[in-house]
């Protein structure tokens, strides 16, 4: 090993330490049934744990049966969820790689089509394939569009029953063997739509000004610290900003920030967008390389909380230095994973912390060093 480069240098979240900062973004995979796992998901997240991410998150996970985005999004709602998990939690932990979960509700996006067949409200086509709708809930009677389910705006005692069903999947998830959790806070789902003015048109406790639409998210955020061990880490992913004129904002970002801070939440994971146009950035924003960090760099400066910084980070150099510019703690990477799951060995060898495999699994590293050693390779620049 030559270098000590930021991205490979762990980082102690209470009593626990990643072996890196590179962490595996949620991605849902739509392949769960009746909101079980199965060995779709342990391969999926196993590969990422093989190939050296500090923490492997699985995908967002419904605290409420009601709260799948889809028929194929996992949960834990019930006891009989947690071994398909424990599988997941126990590969990746015996690989090396913290497994972390992300807890959400899709509120009023809750029962749409699997992308692959559209990604709007279920149609007849999809009710042929058996997924049927359900009434989805939200803070107020606003659908996401035109042409989406009304959704039952939430009582104050479904609100009451929302915050047990957190702490109860809390405790599955710390039964099956994850050592992180995250509070889906962000694209356009049930604790974001509550903090959006676009989508908060209530006139209780729960809406209204910021300290309203923020009290879902605080009490979520506060029964699940009471719930999740002392020395385990908290994670919210945020929308940091709706990008629409009279939306969520990012000075409305840092304050929440400052107040999960308070509660105990270890991590701003932040994202954006999700209340209009696209579910995963927000509206109006160009994709461009790190298009987000900014959001991560404002919470972590004026906050001074750790944070996570996600979206269109593809290559080691550009991670390497969101950390030396202190822009972030951690690094997610969500869809180059999935063109190179082994992302983080690769970057070890790129950044020069990684000379001769020493990083990768023992079951092929050996060998890859002796091959390195003792071979030459074909140059298809070579002259014949
Ligand atoms: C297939 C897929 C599924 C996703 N599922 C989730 C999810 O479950 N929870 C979430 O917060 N974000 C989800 N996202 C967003 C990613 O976590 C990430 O924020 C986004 O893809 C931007 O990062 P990237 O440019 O590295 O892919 C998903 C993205 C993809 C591509």
């Amino acid at each position: 090993m030559t270098a000590s480069p930021h991205l490979f240098t762990p980082l102690t979240l209470r009593g626990l330490q990643t072996r890196n900062r590179i962490v595996i973004s949620p991605m849902c995979q739509y392949s769960a049934h009746e909101g079980h796992v199965d060995d779709w998901h342990l391969v999926n997240l196993g590969r990422f744990a093989i190939g050296g991410a500090g923490i492997d998150f699985t995908e967002a996970t419904a605290v409420q049966k009601r709260g799948r985005i889809t028929h194929g999004c996992p949960g834990l709602w019930t006891d009989s969820q947690i071994p398909g998990h424990a599988r997941l939690a126990q590969f990746a932990l015996r690989n090396g790689a913290i497994p972390a979960i992300q807890l959400g509700h899709a509120g009023r996006k809750g029962g749409m089509q699997r992308p692959w067949f559209g990604n709007g409200p279920l149609n007849e086509a999809d009710f042929e394939r058996g997924d049927m709708p359900w009434t989805p809930v939200g803070p107020s009677d606003l659908p996401v569009a035109e042409g989406w389910p009304v959704p039952h705006a939430l009582s104050v005692t479904e609100i009451g029953n929302l915050i047990d069903d957190y702490v109860s999947a809390a405790r599955r998830a710390l039964m099956a063997g994850y050592r992180i959790a995250e509070i889906h806070g962000a694209h356009g789902y049930l604790v974001h739509s509550f903090l959006s003015p676009l989508s908060n048109k209530r006139t209780d406790s729960y809406g209204g000004d910021l300290a309203g639409r923020m009290r879902l998210a605080l009490e979520i955020a506060q029964a699940v610290r009471e719930a999740w061990p002392d020395d385990l880490p908290l994670f919210f992913r945020t929308s940091a900003v709706d990008g629409v004129p009279d939306g969520w904002s990012l000075e409305d970002t840092v304050v929440l920030a400052g107040e999960l801070k308070r509660i105990g939440v270890d991590v701003m994971d932040c994202s954006s967008g999700g209340i209009a146009g696209a579910a995963t950035a927000s509206g109006g924003q160009k994709r461009q390389p790190g298009f987000q960090v900014g959001y991560s760099e404002r919470v972590r400066t004026e906050v001074s909380m750790n944070t996570m910084a996600v979206g269109l980070i593809t290559h080691p150099q550009q991670a390497e230095e969101i950390l030396a510019q202190g822009r972030a703690d951690l690094i997610a990477i969500g869809r180059e994973a999935l063109v190179d799951p082994m992302w983080a060995l690769h970057a070890a060898r790129s950044l020069g912390y990684d000379t001769l495999y020493e990083t990768w699994p023992e079951q092929s590293g050996w060998w890859l060093a002796g091959r390195e050693k003792t071979s030459d390779f074909y140059d298809p620049e070579a002259v014949t």
